[in-house]
């Protein structure tokens, strides 16, 4: 145990209980409040274990009793003492029943008030928290959250370690890697005018591990990445990266069911029953309008747009004849749960997930209730009320738009009344894999095809033969890990013949030259005898998260980034300086 002078510390403040009443002990903390009450000093004294309360009283020790009435918030003490029991117990308190009079005290370091509270329940601005961050991480909660993420990744590492894989770490100064984000750029000085790229993930070089004949590898790694930050993205962030060798899908998704059922059991005790449920990303389309269903509730989407192909509504017969998408949401026996005033409100909503609008329609008293039924004839009316299974009180939502719009606003509409109506339960976990992805995705910006995952996904075998006459309907080899609503994980098996990697790099508009310059490295390396190989990637602190019922990323993190990829601790980034700037070959015209 640590000492200091004579002190040597004996025990942890939060792990004393009843039964240590009459041990001596040393305590080393902070101060975490101090009150005099008649001839005694009471204070509350934290370390990473929790808080005790600790008396100093003139009849145990006079010059102890002294020292402690300069005692403030946060200075940093050694005490010994001996455990009592108290009179007035704070069952609050994990060690409420107990404290300990005090017979030495050192004041190892004294402190300014802090420009926070240490608590939970501090209601100080974000900005003031990741400003003083390390005050911040001084809270419970916050301790927790990294303590469990310490853990975690201590049973990830165990399961992996017991499964053969070899931790290998791969470099951070790189050439650009293709997931898809903007690069982060390191100058080099030595080669005036290059840039490294700091690696959006390992991907090539784990590949390139699995051409060495490494076998199984895996990494908890930094990525960086610089694209528009949302609640659960930051612009470096870990993965446990994974790859391994004679494997295909089966195989991967099998390891890995067992690695996320360990996590869960040892991290929450949840036992997750294998196998996790699997569901095609159309599936997950159709019925749920995206690729990361949320499970937690049900509330499926409709495909109605068949019902309005000779309709007299003319907003539903024109989505009809541009091949667009009518789709709709049906919430069971709540009718009365939305008024005019809701009903608006969601609409709205709608509206700012792209959609021009939103009807909707109640069934009431064996009729349907809506602002358009006058638009619909008889046959239209006993179809939505057979299709979409109607009965007293339910209530639909509908969205008629191009299909990419009406999911996004339907698949975003579900989830948003789900939490109107509490059905979002963070206790209960709801895994899936999605599968079948489509190996490419048409990028209306760039008017071309993109690779859905990374250009490394091999395509389901049957497809092949399409990837150039209809690149739109190939199917990947790739999986995603989703758990309530969230990526958790995703990848894919490999591309590990030059000729269809190469096919592959056309298909993506990569000429010859582009792709050689880009990815020479990796198709050299394809002459020398590659084994079959995939793998996987989970984002760390997303799964920290959700282990800690954490709704922002920067929860799990100790030193995260703000919303502008800023550092408000260090004030990173910073200004380079004139010199720096010379000896990198950098002219920056604007500041
Ligand atoms: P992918 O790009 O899907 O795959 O990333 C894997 C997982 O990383 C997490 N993630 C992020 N977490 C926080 N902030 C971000 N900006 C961020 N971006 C991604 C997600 C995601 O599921 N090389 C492939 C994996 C493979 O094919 O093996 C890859 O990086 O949880």
């Amino acid at each position: 145990m640590e000492t200091m002078g004579s002190l040597r510390r004996t025990d942890m403040c939060g792990e004393l209980t009843k039964e240590h009443v009459g041990r001596e002990v040393v305590l080393m903390g902070w101060i975490q409040k101090r009150r005099s009450l008649g001839g005694l000093i009471f204070a509350d004294l934290r370390d990473i274990t929790g808080l005790i309360q600790i008396v100093f009283d003139t009849d145990v020790n006079k010059e102890a009793f002294e020292r402690a009435e300069g005692l403030r918030s946060e200075f940093v003490v050694a005490v010994s003492g001996k455990v009592k029991e108290r009179q007035s117990k704070n069952l609050e308190m994990a060690t409420g029943e107990i404290e300990v009079y005090i017979d030495e005290l050192k004041i190892l370091d004294t402190a300014e008030t802090p420009p926070i509270y240490i608590k939970d329940d501090d209601d100080v601005s974000e900005q003031m928290r990741l400003k003083y961050r390390y005050l911040d991480l001084r809270k419970p909660h916050m301790q927790r959250n990294l303590i469990l993420r310490s853990k975690t990744s201590k049973v990830i590492r165990d399961f992996l370690y017991e499964n053969n894989f070899n931790e290998i770490e791969t470099p951070f100064l790189t050439k650009p890697t293709p997931e898809g984000a903007r690069d982060y750029l390191v100058p080099s000085r030595v080669n005036s005018g290059k840039f490294y790229a700091l690696p959006q993930s390992p991907q090539l070089f784990k590949q390139l591990l699995m051409v060495s004949g490494m076998n199984r590898y895996f990494q908890i790694v930094k990525c960086f990445r610089d694209e528009d930050l949302r609640a659960n993205r930051q612009p470096e962030f870990t993965q446990v990266d994974i790859e391994m060798s004679f494997v295909d899908v089966e195989d991967v998704i099998s390891i890995n069911e067992k690695l996320i059922q360990r996590i869960f059991k040892e991290i929450k005790n949840i036992d997750i029953e294998l196998p996790i449920k699997r569901m095609s990303y159309q599936t997950a389309m159709d019925k749920y309008g995206c690729d990361k269903p949320d499970l937690r509730f049900g509330y499926e989407l409709v495909n109605i747009t068949e019902i309005f192909k000779n309709s007299g509504f003319n907003a539903f017969k024109s989505t009809y004849d541009s091949k667009g998408m009518i789709k709709c949401v049906k919430i069971d026996d709540s009718a009365d749960d939305f008024s005019k005033k809701g009903i608006s409100k969601l609409e709205k909503f709608v509206k700012t997930c792209g959609a021009k609008g939103m009807a909707w329609l109640k069934y009431e008293n064996g009729e349907i209730d809506s602002p358009i039924a006058k638009f619909l004839n008889d046959d239209e009316k006993n179809q939505l009320i057979s299709v979409l299974e109607l009965k007293e009180k339910d209530i639909a939502f509908i969205v008629a738009d191009k299909e990419s719009i009406v999911n996004t606003a339907l698949g975003a509409l579900r989830i948003e009344i789900a939490y109107g109506k509490n059905l979002i339960d963070d206790n209960k976990f709801e895994l899936v894999w999605i599968t079948d992805f489509p190996l490419f995705e048409y990028s209306e910006e760039e008017e071309r095809y993109v690779a859905k995952h990374h250009p490394f996904t091999a395509p389901v075998d049957e497809d092949i033969d399409k990837i150039e006459s209809n690149p739109g309907e190939v199917r990947a080899k790739a999986y995603d890990i989703v758990i309530n609503g969230d990526e958790i994980g995703g990848g894919s098996i490999r591309i590990t013949n030059r000729d269809l990697q190469n096919r592959m790099f056309r298909a993506l508009g990569f000429t010859a030259e582009e792709a050689n310059e880009k990815f020479g490295f990796l198709l050299e390396a394809f002459k020398y005898g590659v084994p079959p190989h995939g793998g996987i990637a989970y984002g760390l602190d997303r799964f920290m998260m959700l282990m800690t019922g954490s709704d922002n990323i920067r929860d799990v993190i100790a030193f995260p980034k703000t919303q502008s990829a800023t550092c408000l601790l260090t004030e990173a980034p910073t200004y380079a300086t004139e010199n720096q700037l010379k000896e990198l070959g950098i002219d920056v015209t604007e500041k």
